[in-house]
C-alpha cells in the first residue's frame, strides 16, 4: 500500500535488533531515542499490573509491549507505519481511545492484519483466512472509530497521515493468548518455537527475518504410519496433502520465496540447515486429516564467517542482491 523501501526493511530489523538489544544493530541506529531502549524486556516486567506505560509516536515506529501511544503531527506526515509485535503466543488487541484527524480531508488510519513492505504480506494471502481486503480495517469508515481491532498473528500494523499540525490520535495496545499460533513472525534472530496445526486444513508459516542456521529436531506429519507399512516412501513431496517446507528470500511474502526444502516424512532426530537469506520461513501446509507438529530451533547466522569459510549459502536466496 505505502511503497516502502529497502531502506525501511533496515530500520525494521534495527528496531527489532534494538528492542533485543543487540548491540550490533545498536551501533548504527542514529535515528533510535530512548524510548526505544525503554522497550526491553526489564523494564517490561518491571512495570506493575496498574501502571500503563505511555509514550508518543513517530511517524515510523515499531511496538512490542502493551502501552496507551499517541501520534500528534507537529508537520503533516503523510506516509506513516507503526509497526506492532508480540511473543509467538499472543494476538494483538488495537484500541483507540481518542481520534482527532480529518478523514474528508484525505486523512488516513487504517489497520492491517499483519505487516505490508513493499508490497509483500505477511501473512501471504495464501495462508491467512481472510482476503486481503478483509484485513484491513479503516478508522474513517462509519462505526469503526470506536471499534476494537484484533490481529489474527503476533504483527499487526497501523497506516496513518495527518495533515494538519496538531492533529492525531491515542491508541491503547494488549496482548491476549493465542494457544494455537499459526502464522508468527519471530522477534528475534533466535529461538526455540513447536508448530502445531490440529486437525486444520490451513497452512501455517513462521518467519525470521535473519539469515539463520535452523535445526528441526522433530516432525510429525500424521500419514508417517500409514505410508510405512504399505510401500516405501516416494521421492520428492509431490502429492503429499501434508508436508514442511523451509523458504528463503528477500521480501516479506511466504508465496514470493523460494522453497529450499521440502520435508514430508515424519522422524525424530534432528536435521540442520543454514539459509544465509534476509528471511527464512517454515510453512506447514496441512490437509486437515491429521494432527501436524513440528519442533525447531534457530540461531543468526553470521554470513561474513561463511563466506569466508567459503560456503556460498546465500547465492539460493536472491539473484536480485
Ligand atoms: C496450502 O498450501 C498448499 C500448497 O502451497 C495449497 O495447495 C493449498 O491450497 C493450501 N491450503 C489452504 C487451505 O490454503
Amino acid at each position: 500500500m505505502i511503497p516502502l523501501s529497502r531502506l525501511h526493511w533496515h530500520v525494521l530489523l534495527i528496531f527489532l535488533a534494538s528492542l533485543r538489544g543487540h548491540c550490533r544493530y545498536i551501533q548504527v541506529r542514529d535515528a533510535a531515542e530512548d524510548a526505544l531502549v525503554l522497550l526491553n524486556a526489564d523494564i517490561k516486567r518491571e512495570l506493575s499490573e496498574e501502571q500503563i506505560y505511555r509514550r508518543s509516536l513517530r511517524c515510523i515506529d515499531m511496538l512490542s509491549i502493551d502501552g496507551q501511544f499517541t501520534f500528534k503531527a507537529e508537520q503533516p506526515q503523510l506516509h506513516c507505519a507503526l509497526f506492532i509485535i508480540g511473543d509467538p503466543e499472543e494476538f494483538i488487541t488495537i484500541e483507540y481511545n481518542f481520534v482527532n484527524i480529518d478523514c474528508l480531508g484525505g486523512d488516513i488510519l487504517k489497520v492491517f492484519d499483519g505487516w505490508i513492505i513493499k508490497g509483500e504480506k505477511f501473512p501471504s494471502s495464501l495462508d491467512h483466512l481472510l482476503s486481503t481486503s478483509e484485513r484491513y480495517t479503516d478508522i474513517c469508515e462509519d462505526g469503526n472509530m470506536q471499534s476494537i481491532t484484533q490481529s489474527s498473528q503476533n504483527v499487526a500494523m497501523i497506516f496513518f497521515r495527518v495533515q494538519k499540525p496538531g492533529h492525531g490520535f491515542t491508541l491503547t495496545i494488549r496482548k491476549t493468548p493465542n494457544l494455537f499460533p499459526c502464522n508468527v513472525i519471530s522477534q528475534s534472530p533466535s529461538g526455540k518455537f513447536t508448530m502445531i496445526i490440529p486437525h486444520q486444513h490451513r497452512n501455517c508459516s513462521f518467519s525470521i527475518i535473519y539469515p539463520i542456521v535452523i535445526k528441526i529436531s522433530d516432525l510429525t506429519l500424521g500419514h508417517f504410519n500409514e505410508l510405512q507399512l504399505k510401500k516405501p516412501p516416494p521421492k520428492g513431496c509431490g502429492g503429499a496433502g501434508d508436508f514442511l517446507e523451509l523458504l528463503g528470500g528477500a521480501g516479506l511474502d511466504p508465496s514470493n520465496m523460494f522453497p529450499l526444502a521440502d520435508l514430508c516424512h515424519s522422524f525424530h532426530g534432528s536435521a540442520q540447515m543454514k539459509i544465509g537469506c534476509d528471511n527464512s520461513v517454515v510453512r506447514m501446509v496441512s490437509s486437515g486429516k491429521f494432527i501436524n507438529r513440528v519442533t525447531f530451533e534457530y540461531s543468526q547466522l553470521d554470513r561474513q564467517l561463511e563466506r569466508q569459510q567459503g560456503n556460498s549459502v546465500e547465492e539460493v536466496c536472491s539473484p536480485l542482491d
